[in-house]
């Protein structure tokens, strides 16, 4: 009998998670490997999205079209024996950024249009390649060429695969676009110099810490595993160098090494997965980890020493990706945690970071109203959820 209550309290308590939860997993993006996992005459195609990488771009976009081919095209395209990551140019020409559901593709206006692709949204294209041309043709056919293919449309509209309004629209297309741009041998990540990526856009300050303490190695071996790069730019780098300069060759390693995440973290993977981070610095009982926060639309990095923002993106190309930093990443294995150093209100401070690193993935009312809470799903509680939330509180109160 004393039991009823209680009872009652914990089914009061559950509703809202349970209906939190329900309410989460019907607003799940598309997969593109399930969706092509139910044509068998697409596997080569779906297997090669996956390889590359381009399945998870695919599924972090939303509007997008995919132009795929059966496994007789894949195999002509295998049999020119290209690399994997030239095969991913050739690929990412086949994702259109724009929506074309069948209906739209026989209703273009003035019958011809170009439309970007991931090839082009990469930064992977030189110039103005990376456009598809999509032409109506005479007796309902629809062609498909690459913008830079001389005007030959080498490929047809077979039939529309999968279509979910708005969101991803896979279309069969008879063959393999040419394009001498995506086909040109490209470096694999592990080819990619980082010092000179960073060098060139605002980070050279930092990629000349890295080359001269030998750091940069470590970096270089982990890009094709998965890389995530913190880079304080050069202003920044600047006016640290003293301190810097204060450290032992060992710390300047280990203060570098902090600002790497061996894993790729796309900026709404940053967003929607709050919480304690290890590092490339990170070592057993050394632990050099950092917590992510969002505040509001930026992403924080919080040692126990520092907060900084994100402020810019280098470079995103999965496996790889480069931050801009406005703050050195000060760890508290090397510098004096806040609360003597900095005379504003220290306490608090050192308290909100002490929190964070066991709150952090519970989601906060300040997240209502962040335009990307939709896009990251998991990210936090949007006003759909909210109203859900509440209604289900309502019901917990008439149960009672
Ligand atoms: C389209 O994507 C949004 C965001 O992921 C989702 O809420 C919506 O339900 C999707 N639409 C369909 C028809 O699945
Ligand atoms: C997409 O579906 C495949 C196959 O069902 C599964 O292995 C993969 O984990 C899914 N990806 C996501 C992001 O849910
Ligand atoms: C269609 O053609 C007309 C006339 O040439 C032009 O003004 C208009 O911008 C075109 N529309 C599109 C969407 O290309
Ligand atoms: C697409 O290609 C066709 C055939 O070469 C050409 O006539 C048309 O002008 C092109 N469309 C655009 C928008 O460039
Ligand atoms: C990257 O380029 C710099 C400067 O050209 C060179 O010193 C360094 O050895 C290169 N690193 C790798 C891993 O190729
Ligand atoms: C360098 O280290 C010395 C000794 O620990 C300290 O007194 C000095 O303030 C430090 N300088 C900087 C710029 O941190």
């Amino acid at each position: 009998m004393k039991q009823a209550p209680v009872g009652r309290l914990t089914a009061f308590l559950s509703l809202p998670l349970l209906l939190v939860l329900l309410y989460s997993t019907g607003a799940h993006a598309h997969n593109i490997t399930r969706i092509l996992a139910k044509h068998p005459e697409f596997s080569t195609f779906n297997h090669y999205l996956t390889l590359t990488h381009l399945a998870s771009d695919i599924n972090r976009r939303l509007t997008i079209t995919v132009l795929a081919v059966d496994n007789a095209a894949m195999s002509s395209l295998l049999s020119k024996h290209l690399s994997l990551y030239t095969i991913k140019n050739v690929l990412s020409l086949h994702i259109l950024v724009d929506y074309f559901g069948s209906k739209k593709l026989h209703q273009i206006t003035n019958g011809t249009a170009l439309t970007a692709t991931i090839f082009q949204a990469t930064g992977a294209a030189p110039g103005s390649t990376g456009y598809v041309n999509i032409t109506d043709l005479k007796g309902g056919k629809v062609g498909f060429g690459a913008e830079n293919n001389g005007g030959s449309l080498d490929a047809v509209y077979v039939k529309s695969v999968d279509e979910i309004p708005y969101n991803i629209s896979v279309l069969q297309i008879s063959q393999v676009l040419t394009s001498a741009e995506a086909e040109a041998p490209t470096p694999g990540p592990s080819q990619l110099n980082l010092t000179v990526i960073l060098s060139k856009q605002g980070c050279k300050a930092f990629a000349d810490l890295l080359v001269s303490s030998g750091a940069d190695a470590t970096f270089e071996q982990n890009i094709d595993g998965g890389l995530t790069v913190f880079c304080p730019t050069d202003t920044v780098i600047n006016s640290f160098m003293p301190k810097y300069k204060n450290l032992t060759a060992p710390q300047k390693v280990s203060l570098l090494l902090y600002h790497g995440i061996p894993v790729y973290q796309s900026t709404q993977m940053l967003k929607s997965n709050n919480g304690i981070m290890n590092t490339l610095a990170t070592d057993g009982a050394n632990k050099y980890d950092f917590t992510v926060q969002n505040d509001g639309e930026v992403v924080t990095l919080k040692t126990k020493v520092v907060t900084a923002k994100i402020t810019g993106t280098l470079k995103d190309e999965e496996p790889l990706v480069v931050y801009k930093i406005d703050k050195v990443l000060l760890p508290r294995e090397l510098f004096k945690v806040a609360a003597k150093a900095t005379a504003p209100a220290p306490a608090p401070k050192a308290k909100a970071a002490k929190a964070s690193s066991t709150e952090a993935d519970a989601p906060e009312a300040d997240t209502v109203g962040d335009q990307t809470a939709e896009k990251s799903g998991a990210g936090g509680l949007d006003g759909g959820r909210l109203i859900m939330v509440f209604l289900s509180f309502c019901m917990g109160l008439l149960l009672l």
